[in-house]
């Protein structure tokens, strides 16, 4: 086999993604390309993200994020080999504008298609960054739509669901805390600096779903917002201050001890020793700082891909296409469809 140029397409949520990368005859993976537009400054006013809005941003910045991913690759539309997008999961208006433009290329070009699953592909970002995975590790996906703790046998099928949120996704806490106290939409990254100036212990926010009975490995964090929600108005009807930087760095400890240490006991009681953390909130000080800690302390290798890695990127979607190029699975049909709640298990379709 010789190098193949692989392309992989990202619609799901707020960020229109193309990436390329080269796959050698080796099975290495070499990251050739990696252009985003997002939509989110369109969304911010709302506070969330608008379904509508964001299928019209794809629409207007599929063929320039094309064009100046081409161009980043000194590659041409002649030299893709096979072309990878996410069916799922995510807006439905969305990725039917990715899996459009992603079948008017295959055909055009006549190369192979492949309809791949939006979480897996964050976990295979992380192998553009640190390598292959081991034949077994743990993934940690925390998003503005998913947090789910994954055991990944093998990026190209086995992908088993161990444990997720029950209600609220972490970077969704994030986001409406934000609006609670004020801060941007998105909210991550403002709560993330404030949080540096802030008391991490000045309030005691609950950590939601670690009573002795509650399940090991899901997640909640609907009450931790209703929480920071209630702290904020009791302080107001007692005319009390409200400290900004303590509430961000309080609520943050809540979020990131919760993650880590269901985490680190999933990895432990499996017996798995490397854990991959992705996703949005991947991108957190005070997360990765403390799954460093933890997983050291418990004997587990820690992989966090840079920043850019862990946000929606079309590079991790050329990834993993790349990954189930080289397994050698069959293609998907150009009838592909899409799928909003496509199961985490189902890598590709
Ligand atoms: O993976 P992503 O880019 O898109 C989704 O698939 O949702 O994640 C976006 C989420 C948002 O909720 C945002 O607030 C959060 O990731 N986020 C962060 C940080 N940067 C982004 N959360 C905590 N700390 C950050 N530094
Ligand atoms: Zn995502």
């Amino acid at each position: 086999m010789s190098d193949k140029i692989i392309l992989g397409i990202e619609s799901s949520c707020d960020e229109t993604g193309v990436g390329i990368v080269r796959l050698s005859d080796t099975g290495e993976i070499t990251l050739l390309a990696d252009q985003v537009a997002s939509s989110v400054d369109q969304h911010a006013r709302f506070g969330g993200v608008v379904p509508e809005v964001a299928s019209r941003a794809h629409l207007e910045a599929m063929v320039p994020t094309m064009e100046r991913a081409l161009d980043e690759s000194g590659l041409s539309l002649s030299n893709v080999d096979a072309i990878a997008v996410t069916c799922g999961p995510g807006l439905a208006g969305a990725l039917l504008v990715g899996v459009s433009a992603a079948k008017a290329y295959a055909a055009a070009l006549d190369v192979p298609l492949y309809g791949v699953n939006h979480l897996a592909g964050h976990v295979a970002a992380d192998t553009l960054q640190h390598g292959a995975l081991p034949s077994e590790c743990l993934a940690l996906l925390v998003s503005g739509g998913h947090t789910q703790l994954l055991k990944v046998e093998d990026l190209a099928g086995k992908i088993t669901e161990i444990g997720s949120t029950i209600d609220d996704a972490a970077g969704e806490a994030y986001d409406k805390v934000a609006r609670i106290i004020g801060l941007p939409y998105p909210g991550g990254p403002p709560i993330d600096k404030a949080a540096k100036q802030g008391n991490p212990n000045a309030i005691k926010f609950p950590r939601g779903l670690t009573g002795p009975r509650d399940p090991k490995f899901d997640f909640s964090f609907s009450g931790l917002k209703t929480a920071v929600a209630r702290w904020v108005e009791g302080q107001e009807s007692d005319g009390k201050p409200i400290s900004v930087d303590d509430v961000c760095a309080s609520f943050q400890e809540s979020v990131a001890d919760v993650l880590t240490a269901k985490a680190v006991r999933a990895a432990t009681e499996l017996g798995i020793g490397t854990l991959v953390i992705s996703g949005g909130v991947a991108a957190n000080s005070r997360l990765s700082g403390l799954a460093r800690e933890r997983c050291a302390q418990a004997g587990i290798e820690l992989r966090v891909p840079r920043p850019r890695l862990c946000t929606d990127n079309g590079a991790m979607i050329a990834a993993l296409g790349a990954h189930l190029v080289a397994a050698g699975v069959r293609p998907s049909s150009l009838e592909l469809p899409t799928d909003p709640g496509m199961p985490v298990d189902t890598v590709y379709v």
